[in-house]
This record gives C-alpha cells, sequence and structure tokens, in this order.
C-alpha cells in the first residue's frame, strides 16, 4: 500500500505547511503545528451517517421523532447513572484519570457484563493478553463473547473490528494507539487526534459503543487535543486518591444523559464494587467528640452526599503562618480564614491551619463553607460541635451566610443518616417545606452560626 501523505496544520489559526515549523508564519504562534493524514484524493468523501447507521436528512423540528435511543444497561448501577441510563449503541465513551486508579479494572468488568448482551472486543496497548487474562481471573471475568487483542495498530484494529463485527470495544488507552501512516511518535497531539477520528468512524459505522481510555497530563487535563473531549459522546474522569478505596465517576460531558452525574466505587481485593450509601462511608471513621471537625452535606452533581471536614488550627512556628488543605480549595480556606478573623474577631493571622475533606473526596462547591469555616473555629477555639449537627451554607466577604442550592435535598439526606439538627442558610428557608424529623435553624451571619455550633 502507497504510504499516505501527511502535512502539518496549525492547530490555532488552521495554516497548513508542508514540513514541520516551530513557529507558525501566519499567526505567530509557537509548538501548534501538528501532523495530519492528507485524504487521497480518489477516496470519495462518505456523507455522514447517524446513530441508527443512516444517512442524515433534513427535517422539520416538529417532526423529530423522540423514540428513546436504547441503552444496555451494565450491572454497575453507579456507572448506568453516569452514563444517563446505560450504555448507548455507536457512541464514544471517553474515561480518563491517574495512572493505577483503576481505569483497566472498571472497563475488564465492564466488558465482561457486557459481553452477555453482545460481543465484547478490548483491545489493550498497555498489557498482554496473559496480563489482562490474569486479572480477569481474580475479577472472575469471562464470558464467551469477551475477545482480547493485544495490538496498538489502527489498521490492524479496524481489519479485526470488520471481522468480528463486535457490539462493544475497549480501547486501552487512545495514547497507546497508533497510525501507520503518521511519522509522528505515539502518544503525539496528531497520533492521538487521527487515532480518535478512526474510532469515531468505526462506532458510527457499525454501531458500536467504544469505551476509551485516556490518560490524564499533570494538570489533571486529558492528555492530548482538546478536541478529542469534543469528538466524544461522552467525558468521564474517574478519580480520587490512589491511598484511599473509594474511586468517583463523574461525568463531565454526556450527550445522553446529565453532567455532573456521579458514581462512587470501593476498590476491593476483587476489583470495584458499587457503594449504594456514600454518606455512611465518608462519616464512619469520625471520631466522637473531636474538635474541629463539621459535616457538610454537599451535593455532588444531582446527589447530596454527607461528609466530615476537618480543621487542625496550631500557632506557627515560623513567621509565615501555613495554609494546607486536601480535598479542597487552599485559597477557599484562605478566604475563610480571613472572614472569621474580621467578622468573627477569630485571631488567625498566626495560625497554621490544615485542612482536610475525610475519605478523599474533593469538594468544590460554595455550600461548603459554613462547615470550613465552623471546623477552623473549633479547632482554634478547642470546642466541640455537637456530633448530630450539619451545616450547610456559601459565606461571603462580609460574613453573611448565602444560601445554597437544593437545600431540600440536602436536608433530607442529613435526615436519613440521623442527624437532629441542620445549620443552614436562613434565606433559603422562606417559602420551603422543611422536611420533618430534623430541627432547621435559619442564620444570617457566621457569628450566628458559631454560636449555635460551639457554644
Ligand atoms: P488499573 O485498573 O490498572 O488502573 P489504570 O488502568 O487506571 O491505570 O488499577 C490498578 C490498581 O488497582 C492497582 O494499584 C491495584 C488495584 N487493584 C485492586 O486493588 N484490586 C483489584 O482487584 C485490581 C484488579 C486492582
Ligand atoms: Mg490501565
Amino acid at each position: 500500500m502507497a504510504k499516505t501523505k501527511t502535512q502539518f496544520i496549525c492547530s490555532n489559526c488552521d495554516f497548513i505547511s508542508a514540513r514541520y515549523l516551530g513557529r507558525c508564519p501566519n499567526c505567530g504562534e509557537w509548538g501548534t503545528f501538528v501532523e495530519e493524514k492528507i485524504q487521497p484524493e480518489t477516496q470519495s468523501r462518505k456523507s455522514r451517517v447517524g446513530l441508527d447507521g443512516k444517512a442524515a436528512k433534513v427535517q422539520k423540528i416538529n417532526q423529530v421523532s423522540l423514540e428513546e435511543t436504547p441503552k444496555v444497561a451494565t450491572d454497575l448501577k453507579e456507572l448506568n447513572r453516569v452514563l444517563g441510563g446505560g450504555v448507548v449503541a455507536g457512541t464514544l465513551v471517553l474515561i480518563g484519570g491517574d495512572p493505577g486508579i483503576g481505569k483497566s479494572t472498571l472497563l475488564l468488568q465492564v466488558s465482561g457484563q457486557l459481553a452477555n448482551h453482545g460481543k465484547v472486543l478490548y483491545v489493550t496497548g498497555e498489557e498482554s493478553a496473559t496480563q489482562v487474562k490474569m486479572r480477569a481471573d481474580r475479577l472472575q471475568v469471562g464470558g464467551d463473547d469477551f475477545y482480547l487483542y493485544p495490538e496498538t495498530d489502527m489498521e490492524a484494529i479496524k481489519k479485526q473490528v470488520e471481522e468480528l463485527k463486535p457490539d462493544f470495544m475497549v480501547i486501552d488507552s487512545v495514547q497507546t494507539m497508533q497510525e501507520p501512516d503518521l511519522t509522528s511518535p505515539i502518544g503525539s497531539v496528531a497520533q492521538i487526534r487521527e487515532v480518535t477520528a478512526d474510532l469515531l468512524q468505526i462506532a458510527k459505522t457499525n454501531n458500536i459503543s467504544i469505551f476509551i481510555v485516556g490518560h490524564v497530563t499533570k494538570g489533571g487535563a486529558i492528555a492530548g487535543p482538546k478536541i478529542l473531549e469534543h469528538m466524544v459522546d461522552t467525558v468521564l474522569y474517574f478519580e480520587g486518591d490512589r491511598h484511599y478505596k473509594y474511586r468517583i465517576l463523574r461525568a463531565v460531558k454526556n450527550r445522553f444523559g446529565a453532567t455532573n452525574e456521579l458514581g462512587i466505587f470501593e476498590m476491593r481485593d476483587r476489583g470495584l464494587a458499587e457503594v449504594a450509601n456514600p454518606s455512611e462511608i465518608f462519616l464512619e471513621e469520625r471520631l466522637a467528640g473531636a474538635t474541629g471537625s463539621a459535616i457538610v452535606a454537599t451535593l455532588e452533581g444531582e446527589r447530596p452526599i454527607l461528609v466530615e471536614l476537618q480543621a487542625l488550627v496550631t500557632p506557627s512556628v515560623f513567621g509565615n503562618a501555613q495554609r494546607t488543605a486536601t480535598g479542597l480549595d487552599r485559597n477557599r480556606v484562605s478566604l475563610i480564614m480571613a472572614v472569621l478573623e474580621k467578622r468573627a474577631n477569630l485571631l488567625l493571622q498566626n495560625q497554621d491551619a490544615y485542612l482536610k475533606a475525610a475519605g478523599g473526596v474533593k469538594l468544590d462547591e460554595p455550600a461548603i463553607d459554613l462547615a470550613i469555616a465552623v471546623a477552623i473555629a473549633s479547632s482554634y477555639q478547642d470546642k466541640e460541635s455537637p456530633a448530630s449537627d450539619v451545616f450547610i451554607g456559601e459565606l461571603g466577604l462580609t460574613g453573611e451566610i448565602r444560601s445554597v442550592s437544593d437545600l431540600e435535598g440536602r436536608l433530607k439526606e442529613a435526615r436519613k443518616l440521623g442527624f437532629a439538627r441542620a445549620i443552614v442558610p436562613k434565606n433559603n428557608l422562606g417559602g420551603m417545606d422543611v422536611p420533618d424529623g430534623i430541627k432547621v435553624i435559619g442564620v444570617s451571619t457566621i457569628k450566628e452560626a458559631l454560636k449555635l455550633a460551639l457554644d
């Protein structure tokens, strides 16, 4: 076969060059050139095919039928939830996450389950067939319709797909796959882009659902061009601290369901198990009567979860006070400490503060402010807050407690777990049905909240 010609294109301004250039002569940006295949003239352009494999047509919006796209549910309800019900035929799902977090484990388990619904082709560029088989045995994953293929060459993979005609595919990982026609190294932007374009073609023309594993950069984004995330239908991130057993699967893009949905798993000896009641695990190791601890009902996606926030405040030894935060944003912690100093008269400027969200979760939501403030004040004053209290509210710069979204859902979750009292933003309470069985107290300032929590 004649070698396909390639060209280099500036990803900033689409300037085309026959050879690689460090700086684009058109827009002046550095390092923006990526290699691309030149499509041979003879190859006729295929028209875009829809999910049903038919060519698209113009339709009046009123006449578009609202047939539900069929979804195949896996045995993992937490995964189905994140996918918006299940696996949709002919779609690409990208799963990103740190190395060792459990992406291969999850997809191996899911492949075993999907093999009950159709043919599965698991393409691995990272491990040998023996290695995957050993892991599969440990996870007790198998099935007659489960095919393993240790390969990285996209041409060979395409050929196998034609022969095997699988219903589901796993590509582990996109960074290890290569287009033999491109001279760019494996894992380069150009390779990832072409590989994904090919996978998209495979998925749409053969109606195959493809899970693609993507490595992440140090910054936490999926390595490769941004276009990768645009090309796929669903982007999931698998997160968690490798040193903890809990893992969170989060949808950041989903054409077939809500984003911000989240599934929680536990890494066990025999693979990933779903966690049906996450609040319990984030509270289970809470020490009774400890200072510097406060519970928040935080919203992860649509889902309220109760998490313990811990603070340790100690006098600084060196001039500059330290602020360290695990699972929380350090800038937010600094801001809350400044508000406490100014609006609640706590002398925190020469105190070191260490903050932590228990269980290795990452929280990023304004409604956790009040609980952080209470935990800090509790540690600083060495007074415990009642163990049956839960705190919800955003803290403003003037010390006001601002309202939050879905207070009702958060309160119900707190009540379900036996919390007796909730300190919440007063503004939230107007016109809201307060659930019975939990005492709800509205506060408007941080001072009021601390008085209730710590006196
Ligand atoms: P893996 O799925 O290989 O991660 P990724 O593909 O995201 O790089 O996960 C590997 C880690 O998971 C490894 O540190 C061991 C751990 N693990 C378990 O704890 N239990 C298990 O049953 C398996 C298969 C892995
Ligand atoms: Mg892996």
